[in-house]
């Protein structure tokens, strides 16, 4: 019900935050020049990992009866109607090189999120801790962005109609076969849109469409967590978010937008998917 949903919101906005300040206030001073150590990675690791744990701890004291799935190990099934979907560090490449867009992401999903089509959020938050930009939602009740302690404003999604006037956000994986299909993928698309973003963490890029500084989002290869808590705050926003043709928000794409705009662009990626073939593996 209602106050269940405004308690889920304020539960996942409260340890988003208090994960956000853990990974600013502990990131090592000098993780940028070490990036290219491998103990760099394992700091991120690290940091990645604590965030989860605080997460699965203040969610657990919190809801013990809830389900728990997160980027690192260590999930639990759900003996209530809900799971937590978190992203620890989402972007995680731009914590390690200390560009400020990663963000910390948590969901109270309905369903089995790792199965695509048979979960849906219902609350959610996603922080940029370096910027202080807190969006949040619950369904039925809009979506909000607030910075700092300035009052929340609430976002209602706005885009240029036509598709050749979109700056459209995108993402890539780490697997090489993977980035070989994306590239391809990336040639149909560009010539019909006014110009591509990678920020680097898909979480923020899909709040920024609904917040007008992108107008659009696709990427393959997104997990439950790295969309959870954006897709509600997309949607909440008057956007469109689908996977291609019939198919619901999954692994093998997702396409975010205004509905003026969701069309136009979903039928281009759709095309340019198809004439991407078939992915090949590789390491
Ligand atoms: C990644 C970021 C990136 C996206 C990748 C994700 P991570 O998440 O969101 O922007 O392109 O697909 O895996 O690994 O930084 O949590």
């Amino acid at each position: 019900d209602a106050d269940t949903l405004e308690a889920l919101e304020r539960l996942a906005v409260e340890v988003c935050v208090e994960a956000g300040r853990l990974i600013v206030d502990e990131r090592p001073a000098n993780l940028g020049v070490s990036k290219t150590k491998s103990t760099a990675t394992d700091v991120v690791t690290v940091m990645d990992q604590r965030a989860q744990d605080l997460l699965r701890t203040r969610l657990h004291e919190a809801r013990p009866q809830d389900g728990f799935l997160g980027e690192e190990e260590g999930g639990a099934a759900s003996r209530s109607e809900i799971t937590w979907v978190v992203d620890p560090i989402d972007g995680t490449v731009n914590y390690l090189y200390g560009i400020p867009s990663y963000a910390v992401s948590v969901a109270a999903v309905v369903g089995d999120p790792t199965t695509p089509g048979a979960w849906r959020p219902v609350a959610g938050a996603v922080v940029n801790p370096v910027t202080g930009e807190l969006f949040h939602a619950r369904h039925g009740s809009g979506a909000w962005l607030q910075v700092g302690t300035a009052t929340a404003t609430r976002l209602e999604i706005a885009a240029p109609p036509q598709l050749g006037h979109a700056l459209v956000g995108t993402g890539f994986g780490y697997d090489t076969g993977r980035r070989h299909w994306q590239a391809t993928l990336l040639l149909g698309v560009l010539p019909h849109i006014r110009d591509i973003r990678r920020i680097g963490s898909a979480a923020l890029d899909i709040c920024a469409v609904a917040a007008g500084t992108l107008d659009a989002y696709f990427e393959r290869g997104l997990n439950p967590w790295d969309m959870a808590a954006a897709w509600l705050v997309l949607t909440e926003a008057g956007g469109v978010f689908t996977g291609l043709g019939a198919a619901p928000p999954n692994d093998q794409m997702v396409v975010a937008a205004a509905p003026t705009l969701h069309t136009a662009l979903h039928e281009v990626v759709l095309h340019a998917a198809e004439r991407s073939g078939t992915e090949t593996t590789g390491g």
